[in-house]
């Protein structure tokens, strides 16, 4: 694959700020102490040195805080309220410990996440499975560990699960997904007439409606209510707000048309979270309230019931309780042109450059306390141009050896890891009022060879 390196952009200038300033990407628990970056009571710099690089690093103490949040700011509004984290954005038998012990449900979005779930003894009625296409293996799973909800995403998968069910004695909870045709981005929403998803059923040309009033029909199954997700790293609450007039208005057809109640509204995640100085995401205590506040007046306004409701968060549970630490290898400077700083990691640790332009923060762990002076474009160590980092990252003047720390990166990057290059994948460790401990070891070579075969 030839990628051309980042698109051209205007010089940036350096922004001198400290870690002190980087504040809002980082961790609740970073801080200065004799110019290191701490997290967690742990020096970073310490850290590197002792699990070596790269590793994910994440502050428990952030990961608890927002799911507590959440709790909080739902429930505050109505006390029937699940908040369900996305394991997809960073999933491992510890991080579903914790999500147990903050009284979150689960949402899995595939037979190796619901695997993970029974394996940390997580309890199966709060577990909660979604996806466009599971295969028949997936929903027997599901069956047989007892899940508490299935998302139900097209009508193949209707009348599979109903036969599972029905042979096994079952009536198992659904939730219709649908597409509200409200399409979120960071700044506005627009409707989509042609609800071009691949998820769910389109509330136009009555394809939601017809998927309800099938679940409602087919034994094993027990139409429990809708769900709807429509999109990630949203900032404009009002996508949501505008997705639930939608919603709701769908509810009073449903009560109108089939007599039968909307028990529960699941309105997905998507709360949108800072990557970089200028992003001002909305709180969870404002997404609590436009989110939960906003089902109860729209349910008022048609004369429904208030039903049980579901936020599905991931992103804004973990992205800014991890970093990434690098070593410095090599630099490269280009006069008139752009300063590589090349790194001990890259796109097999996080895509999320490559494949959507992110940008992050970074700064230099072992000279924290000293100003970002120079722009430089953090490069992995991958066999592609497109191999970057950060891109333009303002940056204290780096030399070898240094420890670069890369903020905001606990959502969507060990999840989306991959073996490029036969990369092993770093590990991950949990700290915590000064201590830290693998929660995921760094792979082996060995690893990376365990399931190939030697044939002849
Ligand atoms: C159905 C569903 N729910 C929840 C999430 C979590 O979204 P986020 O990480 O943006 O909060 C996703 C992720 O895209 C999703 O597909």
């Amino acid at each position: 694959m030839a990628a051309k390196p980042s698109t051209p952009r205007p010089r940036a200038v350096p922004d001198l700020k400290t870690a002190a300033d980087l504040a809002p990407v980082l961790p609740m628990t970073a801080e200065v102490r004799d110019g290191h970056l701490w997290i967690g009571g742990v020096d970073m710099v310490d850290l590197a040195r002792e699990a070596g690089t790269a590793l994910y690093v994440m502050d428990e103490a952030t990961i608890r805080h927002q799911l507590a949040e959440y709790v909080r700011w739902t429930r505050f509004h109505w006390p029937d309220v699940d908040v369900v984290y996305a394991g997809k954005a960073f999933l491992s038998l510890a991080m579903i410990r914790i999500v147990a012990e903050e009284d979150c449900c689960l949402l899995c979005a595939s037979g190796g996440e619901l695997a993970y779930a029974i394996r940390a003894g997580f309890p199966a009625e709060r577990v909660q499975v979604h996806g466009n296409n599971k295969t028949p293996a997936e929903l027997a799973e599901c069956l047989d560990a007892g899940v508490g909800r299935i998302v139900v995403d097209n009508f193949e998968e209707m009348e599979r699960l109903s036969a599972l069910a029905s042979a096994r004695g079952a009536s198992q909870k659904v939730l219709i997904r649908v597409t509200p045709g409200v399409e979120a981005d960071t700044h506005d929403f627009i409707m989509t007439g042609a609800e071009d998803s691949k998820f769910g059923f389109g509330l136009n040309q009555g394809l939601a409606m017809e998927a309800v009033k099938r679940a409602i029909g087919l034994p094993g199954i027990d139409f429990e209510g809708l769900h709807m997700h429509i999109g990630s790293q949203i900032f404009a609450l009002h996508s949501f707000a505008r997705a639930i007039e939608v919603i709701v208005a769908f509810m009073r057809e449903i009560e109108s048309g089939t007599g039968q109640p909307v028990r529960m509204l699941d309105v997905g995640g998507g709360l949108g979270v800072a990557y970089g100085a200028p992003d001002e995401p909305s709180t969870v205590k404002d997404f609590g309230k436009v989110v939960v506040d906003g089902i109860k007046e729209e349910c008022e306004k048609h004369g429904l019931a208030v039903p049980r409701m579901a936020v599905e968060p991931g992103r804004s549970i973990v992205a800014n309780a991890g970093v990434t630490l690098y070593t410095v290898g090599s630099i490269k400077e280009i006069p008139d042109i752009r300063t590589y700083v090349a790194v001990d990691g890259g796109m097999s640790d996080n895509i999320r450059t490559s494949l959507y332009d992110a940008h992050y923060e970074a700064l230099l762990a072992n000279k924290a306390d000293q100003p970002r002076e120079m722009v430089a474009t953090v490069a992995g160590k991958h066999c592609e141009s497109g191999d970057i980092v950060v891109n333009d990252a303002s940056l204290q003047c780096p030399e070898p050896g240094d420890v670069l720390c890369v903020c905001a990166t606990g959502a969507y990057c060990q999840s989306m890891a991959s073996n490029y290059n036969k990369q092993v994948r770093p590990g991950v460790v949990f700290v915590r009022d000064g201590q830290w401990r693998w929660v995921i070891k760094r792979e082996t070579y060995d690893d990376l060879m365990r399931n190939d075969v030697l044939g002849g």
